[in-house]
């Protein structure tokens, strides 16, 4: 059976060319990077090559790379890296839980958090930070792009704001790098996480930019791996991987392969919005990431339209890669003013740069009719129809 895979929000596979980068540093080049020889020395330089890659594609220096597990490490990072018991925390009602849930886990530790509203499209508005603004507010951390819906949020206005106020800016950039081009200067942020496994990198490597001049508590104690901020004897393999990765981000930028990805994205969205009556897309009007759309299906189960489709070799999902199969509606899409049916019946389509137009086609091909066959089976909906 054909398999298309449009779930790239959730992982995207591991480019041929970054697989052949890694390979030679399972067995080849196996020294530990901190070893004073030549082993290490071959380890240590691919890892400081890697460091390069990933500071262009941020344009930041290298010192301020520290490489770690992935974005769930560099959110936890950044976020219990700074905030103390006694300091306000930022962040919005419509973040990845690795931000989410340690904001929570903040609130048990006795650091008081202000979770920002969004409107219907997804946007905080900066007014609301202004607001927020305490005298003890040390962090803000606010997603750049969002999983679900795709949708970038104003950081380069964030950052000013906090700028401004002398309070320390966090973007979890996990969904945006590789999709859109990241400045941390123009940003105006202080950190910033990104994943290996989102950008066609491996899984189990991601990357916290860390400003020159702050200072983080370490997560991790051990030896002074990546200048004492993550201890640990470096995944050599994956960061080669998340470096290769990072360059072939910045060159897709230069050679048109964002600008592909976002027409091959908007051809599916109109034609699925053409052909299904009563869809919607999630984060319409908002600025997005061109990979992503989030369609709600009036009178659909989203679960089941997703196994329906799975059944007919197509691969999408719900949404947070971590609550498929959960009975609570998104946090995102509610926070967003959708009733719960409406945002358990929204479907998302992520596309990576593996998807040719066949790929979108077949989407194409496939979603209108399940979406009826579902309908035809809706009490609700042959009730409305009736
Ligand atoms: C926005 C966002 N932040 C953080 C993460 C966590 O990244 P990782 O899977 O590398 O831990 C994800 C993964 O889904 C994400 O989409």
């Amino acid at each position: 059976m054909r398999r298309v895979y449009l779930d790239n929000n959730a992982t995207t596979p591991v480019l041929p060319e970054v697989l052949e980068a890694m390979s030679p540093y399972f067995a080849e080049h196996f020294g530990n990077a901190s070893s004073i020889h030549h082993h290490g020395q071959e380890t240590r330089a691919a890892v400081e090559r890697a460091r390069e890659s990933v500071a262009a594609l941020l344009v930041c220096r290298p010192a301020e790379i520290v490489f770690t597990s992935g974005g769930t490490e560099s959110d936890n990072l950044a976020i219990f890296g700074l905030a103390r018991p006694g300091d306000h925390v930022i962040t919005s009602s419509v973040e990845h839980h690795a931000v989410l849930n340690s904001c929570k886990q903040l609130e048990e530790r006795g650091i008081e958090v202000t979770y920002l509203p969004v409107d219907g499209r997804g946007l905080v508005n900066p007014d609301d930070l202004r607001s927020a603004i305490r005298p003890n507010t040390k962090l803000t951390t606010i997603i750049m792009a969002n999983n679900e819906t795709g949708v970038l949020q104003p950081v380069d206005e964030i950052g000013k704001i906090c700028s401004d106020a002398d309070v320390y800016f966090h973007t979890d950039a996990v969904q945006a790098a590789s999709k859109v081009p990241i400045n941390v200067k123009e940003i105006g942020c202080d950190l910033l996480s990104i994943s290996g496994h989102k950008i066609h990198g491996p899984q189990g490597v991601g990357a916290l930019y860390v400003r020159k001049g702050t200072t983080l508590d370490p997560m991790l104690y051990g030896g002074s791996h990546e200048r004492s901020r993550r201890a640990g004897t470096e995944n050599v393999p994956g960061i080669v991987g998340l470096g290769k990765a990072a360059e072939i981000a910045m060159k897709g930028f230069e050679n048109g392969e964002t600008t592909r990805m976002a027409a091959l994205r908007d051809h599916l969205e109109n034609s699925i919005l053409q052909n299904v009556e009563s869809a919607r897309v999630n984060g319409e009007g908002a600025p997005r990431v061109p990979n992503t759309s989030n369609i709600f299906f009036e009178y659909i189960e989203g679960e089941a339209l997703i196994i329906a489709l799975d059944l007919k070799g197509l691969a999408v999902s719900t949404g947070a890669a971590c609550s498929s199969g959960a009975i609570e509606p998104s946090h995102v899409l509610t926070a967003m003013g959708l009733r719960p049916d409406r945002a358990r019946a929204s479907i998302r389509f992520s596309l990576g740069k593996q998807n040719p137009a066949e790929d979108v086609e077949f989407a194409i091909d496939l979603v209108p009719a399940q979406v009826a066959r579902l309908r035809e089976l809706s009490p609700l909906y042959n009730k409305v129809r009736a």
